[in-house]
């Protein structure tokens, strides 16, 4: 395939379940109040998958939405990569789940564990294919189903996170177009902050790890949320730098949703005014990998963005993982 200057967004999709888990429903569940988690986090409600929705279900939902909206058809896809920590199974991939539903017979599919990073680290993976003439057109999907992870017995965690899916499809651009710039980065120094500590070959399942909840989200919020404001200022610094771009210049920052505190004090930082913020945190809460993509999507079928459209785009979560992405629509 021809080497070509750069990749854009051809369509957009996101799905996320209908059964909706507000905070009074969380008060009767674990000690705590709608007017905390207001407060502390401007969550009010979150989606939650059914017993039998997996992680596939709901990428199937965005990826059909993001197809149709490019124009395309699964046959048309060269790759397909999923940015989750939920997967249906360790193994195979989420990836290669869809790519058998959506009749991707023409791609290759993988995930990646980026956590909430998942769809930035997606992007730069979509644009190094692209440029290099490996791929054409290249499907990144942002999926979680963190409620399957959650520990509903911890009023630290359990009120934070929600199910859903994001999708993008990827096609090559002129430069000056499309994705003008990525920047990833992580530490595994920082590995305990989130985590997830049973289930992996570290610590195989035992009876005795699922009554100690050591299969379910573990995080040290307080820490996280003063790194994630540090890292996503300084990512988001070093990709306007690569993309010579102003802050000034940005139509829409879209900060990863995990508090509205950490999205706030990002948009002060960057002296990006609020109505240049998208917050949907309130209605979804942190969907980890799905944030971004869902935002974008939201944000384009709303009309607040289209063609043309400078977005900032800056995520941190588990690894520790982080980046942020500059893309003209
Ligand atoms: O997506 C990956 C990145 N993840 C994040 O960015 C999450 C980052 N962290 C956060 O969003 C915040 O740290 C939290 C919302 C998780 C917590 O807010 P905080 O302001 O950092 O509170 P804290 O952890 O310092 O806890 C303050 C108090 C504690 O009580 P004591 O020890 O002061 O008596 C907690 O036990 O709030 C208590 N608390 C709650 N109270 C009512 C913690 N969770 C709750 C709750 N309801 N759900």
């Amino acid at each position: 395939m021809k080497k070509t200057s750069s990749a854009r967004i051809a369509g957009t999709g996101s799905y996320v379940p209908t059964q909706l888990l507000t905070n009074s429903d969380l008060e009767k569940m674990v000690d705590t109040s709608d007017e905390w988690i207001v407060e502390r986090t401007g969550i009010r409600e979150r989606r939650i998958a059914t017993a039998d929705q997996a992680a596939s279900d709901l990428a199937y939902e965005a990826a059909v939405h993001a197809l149709d909206d490019a124009g395309i058809e699964g046959k048309d896809l060269d790759a397909i990569l999923v940015g989750t920590v939920c997967g249906d199974y360790l193994f195979p991939s989420t990836g290669c789940i869809l790519q058998e539903r959506i009749g991707a017979r023409n791609a290759f599919a993988y995930d990646f564990a980026a956590a909430c990073s998942g769809f930035i680290f997606g992007v730069g993976q979509a644009r190094s294919y692209i440029v290099s003439g490996h791929c054409r057109r290249v499907l990144v999907v942002g999926v979680e189903t963190l409620s399957k992870l959650t520990d509903w017995t911890d009023r630290n965690t359990c009120v934070l996170f929600g199910d859903g899916a994001g999708a993008a499809v990827f096609e090559p651009c002129e430069a000056g177009d499309g994705i003008l710039s990525v920047f990833m980065r992580s530490d595994g120094a920082m590995a305990d902050i989130i985590s997830l500590p049973a289930g992996g070959s570290r610590n195989p399942i035992t009876k005795e790890l699922i009554d100690e909840h050591a299969n379910k989200i573990h995080m040290r919020g307080n820490e996280t949320f003063k790194l994630a404001v540090k890292a996503m200022e300084h990512a988001l610094v070093e990709a306007l730098r690569e993309a010579g771009v102003r802050q000034q210049d940005l139509d829409l920052l879209i900060p990863h949703q995990a508090n509205i505190r950490i999205i706030q004090a990002l948009g002060k930082r960057l002296d990006v005014a609020e109505d240049r913020v998208y917050v949907n945190v309130d209605r979804y809460g942190n969907t980890s990998a799905a944030t971004i993509p869902i935002a974008i999507d939201e944000a384009r079928r709303s009309g607040r963005i289209g063609r043309g459209s400078l977005v900032a785009t800056a995520a941190f979560g588990s690894g520790a993982t982080w980046g942020a992405a500059i893309l003209r629509l």
